[in-house]
């Protein structure tokens, strides 16, 4: 039997992709780093078989058509091409935390379907392949291949070889990683459009540009001296020039919501007046997650709890990169 699942984690950016250098090999335009979190996982089983005249889908156990299967198929093609496997796939998919509404979870996603379907083929697939597979359909997913920080760099118009690379594994540092849940159900416009139209129409897109490479050195500086102010204070400056940009192309592309506000202030106040070392970023989502040391984590998760608006907490910290389970 053709048959794999894989587990792959969320990762979030400390600092943030957005834009596209060649979208039709899904290259980045920047360069990003990023922390893979347990436990937000994806576990996904691929399974190649005679029976299908067609790839199919199930995520959360929900049948799923339209983009989220043509997405599944374009990486399930690419890996029956090298494998020489003539066969349709049946994907099954189960997150552990919101589906589609700036949790990353094109990011665990893709990273376990690589994973789960090379795996399947027979393809003896190194990490750095896989990485470059994730890549293709999902920036961030080629992150989430590895654990602990990882950086993906600014990919050049036409190389196809782009991939990520580890800089520190999952003990390097005592963080968490706390998110404030702010709405249930699909983001309003996906990451992949928001980019695009920011590309395409936001005045403040080469600013960006030039500013997001001077936020990367930063944050892989303060991060490789474990420097919680240092990553913190860059990784919000990066957070706020993503959503500046996209917040002014036309129409706007903006994922803040009055809970987004109310809990960027409780991180603000927690700092302010009770001396603790917590910095917030927000991805293409009303989320906003919080990023503290561990021995904070509860002060943290209290104070974003009682926020108004703020509908559940969900705590993650540095985790492993993707696998095979059976
Ligand atoms: O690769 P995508 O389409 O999941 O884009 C991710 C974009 C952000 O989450 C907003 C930033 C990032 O670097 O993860």
């Amino acid at each position: 039997m053709m048959q794999k699942t894989a587990r792959a984690r969320a990762n979030i950016a400390l600092a943030k992709y957005w834009g596209k250098s060649d979208v039709a090999l899904n290259l980045p335009a920047v360069p990003s780093l990023s922390l893979t979190l347990e436990p937000l996982t994806t576990t996904t089983t691929v399974t190649f078989t005679a029976d299908l005249r067609t790839d199919s889908l199930l995520i959360n156990g929900k049948i799923t058509t339209g983009d989220a299967l043509a997405r599944a198929s374009k990486l399930l093609a690419r890996v029956r091409e090298r494998a020489g496997v003539p066969l349709f796939a049946h994907v099954e998919s189960k997150n552990e935390f919101p589906t589609a509404s700036g949790l990353a979870s094109s990011a665990s996603g893709f990273a376990a379907l690589a994973c789960a379907a090379s795996a399947a083929a027979g393809l003896p697939f190194s990490p750095r392949e896989l990485s470059m597979l994730a890549r293709a359909s999902s920036a961030s997913a080629a992150r989430s291949i590895y654990p602990g920080f990882v950086a993906l760099p600014a990919g050049k118009e036409g190389d196809s070889s782009l991939q990520a690379e580890m800089l520190f594994d999952e003990n390097h540092w005592d963080v968490c990683m706390i998110v404030a849940v702010n709405a249930e159900g699909a983001k309003a416009i996906g990451s992949t459009s928001g980019m695009e139209r920011s590309r395409t129409t936001s005045p403040y897109y080469n600013a960006w540009l030039a500013a997001a490479p001077s936020y990367f050195n930063e944050v892989l500086a303060g991060v490789a001296a474990r420097d919680l102010a240092r990553v913190g204070t860059t990784m919000e400056e990066s957070t706020f020039a993503m959503h500046a940009c996209a917040m002014a192309s036309s129409p706007s592309v903006s994922y803040l919501q009055p809970a987004t506000l109310s809990a960027l202030e409780t991180v603000r106040r927690l700092r302010k007046t009770e001396s603790l070392g917590v910095y917030a970023t927000m991805d293409a989502g009303p989320h906003v997650k919080a990023l503290c040391l561990q021995r904070d984590a509860d002060r943290v998760e209290r104070g974003l709890r009682e926020t108004p608006g703020v509908l559940r907490t969900l705590r993650a910290v540095p985790g492993r990169g993707v696998e095979v389970l059976a």
